[in-house]
């Protein structure tokens, strides 16, 4: 929509009563049609952040909160133009379908005929026809995150926000609705927030996301960003897995003694630890690897399988591997760990790395 409102948020802090600070003050700008994501663990301050753009919560005095270049911090939920979508739905129970959806249209007085059009077309783009005089009470959990979601696109608000919408949700169904949301989403256009603790969802629906920790941005980027160029520690543990390697010693050469073999990273000098990606570990023949150990585990997860390779060092060494080849537990295994895919959080990563992967 040529309307995309952004979101400015201006050193939004909030203490709750006792003094527990649930957010540092925080900056953040949300683009116009930008879908925003808010990935982290439980407690980090997501749903408060979430809500203090909603209107439900205001921010700590000093905050500021900016809608375009409207300063909407004075203003209650019910003047901001803005949809929400929760985790618990939030719908009128002994109302039907229809009902629940058109609720804010009739509040908002729009002519009878606008809002049977309105309602026909939301119901289509969440895949409700038919559904309109069913109870809420008579639908699935996925079915009534599909009506709280067409009653929060009915209104054609200026800004969505979505706190976990699909938390309760069986995973298969929490696959196919991620689809739907992020297609409805570039579909609509509207500047969104999008809360969720889940990794996998934030890398779907996220043009940027915003990784929190302990009430503050641990790291701000695109989910490429995120993954391949992790800001901390914190961020690489939290978004996917990754292998933390000690590095015990180093070469004239440069290259990095790690527990089981040695590491070429030219772009790494003076780093206490290497990190790597478990799918970026290649298996190869003892004689040509750059790492060697014993495999410990093998969890075997259907596309692929992660096996737990004993090095030496303090940790396990995941890595991904075919899911049909075998490899008992005690096989002698060889490593390839090529230069760059080996990263660490305080250091650039060599730009050629993330580009190439970009460009398949
Ligand atoms: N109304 C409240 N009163 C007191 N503490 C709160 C309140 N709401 C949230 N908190 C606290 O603020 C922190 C952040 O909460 P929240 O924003 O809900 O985190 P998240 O959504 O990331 O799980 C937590 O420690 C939580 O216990
Ligand atoms: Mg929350």
């Amino acid at each position: 929509m040529s309307s995309s409102v952004s979101i400015t948020l201006n050193q939004c802090s909030r203490t709750f009563a006792g003094g527990n600070t649930a957010l540092q003050p925080l900056d953040l700008q949300v683009h116009p049609g930008e879908t925003l994501v808010l990935l982290g663990p439980s407690g980090c301050g997501k749903t408060t952040t979430l809500r203090i753009i909603s209107g439900l919560e205001s921010p700590d005095k000093g905050g500021q909160v900016l809608f375009g270049k409207r300063d909407v911090t004075a203003l209650p939920i019910e003047k901001r133009d803005v949809g929400m979508v929760f985790q618990n739905y939030a719908l009128f129970p002994n109302m039907s379908v229809a009902d629940n959806i058109a609720y804010g249209l009739k509040i908002q007085r729009l002519p009878r005929a606008e809002i049977a059009q309105r309602l026909d077309e939301v119901m289509r783009m969440v895949d409700l026809q038919g559904f309109g005089d069913r109870r809420i009470d008579a639908l699935s959990g996925g079915q009534k995150q599909r009506v709280a979601l067409a009653r929060a696109i009915a209104v054609r608000p200026k800004v969505l926000l979505f706190d976990e919408p699909l938390a309760a949700l069986d995973a298969k169904l929490r696959d196919r609705l991620r689809i739907e949301i992020g297609q409805l989403l570039r579909e609509l256009g509207t500047t969104a927030v999008y809360v969720t603790h889940d990794q996998d969802e934030a890398m779907a629906l996220g043009d940027r996301i915003a990784v929190m920790q302990a009430g503050r941005i641990a790291q701000l980027g695109t989910p490429q960003e995120i993954y391949h160029q992790p800001a901390n520690a914190f961020v690489a543990d939290f978004i996917g897995a990754v292998n933390c390697l000690d590095v015990i010693g180093s070469r004239a050469d440069g290259g990095l003694i790690v527990h089981g073999g040695e590491l070429s990273a030219s772009h790494l000098q003076d780093v206490p630890t290497v990190y790597c990606r478990p799918e970026d570990v290649q298996v190869v023949p003892l004689d040509q690897a750059d790492v060697r150990g014993t495999v410990v585990q093998s969890i075997f997860l259907g596309q692929s399988q992660r096996l737990m390779v004993d090095t030496g060092d303090a940790s396990l060494l995941q890595i991904e591997a075919p899911s049909r080849q075998r490899w008992p537990n005690g096989t002698a295994i060889g490593l390839a760990l090529p230069s760059q895919v080996l990263f660490h959080p305080a250091k650039p990563t060599p730009s050629v790395n993330t580009k190439e992967m970009a460009n398949g």
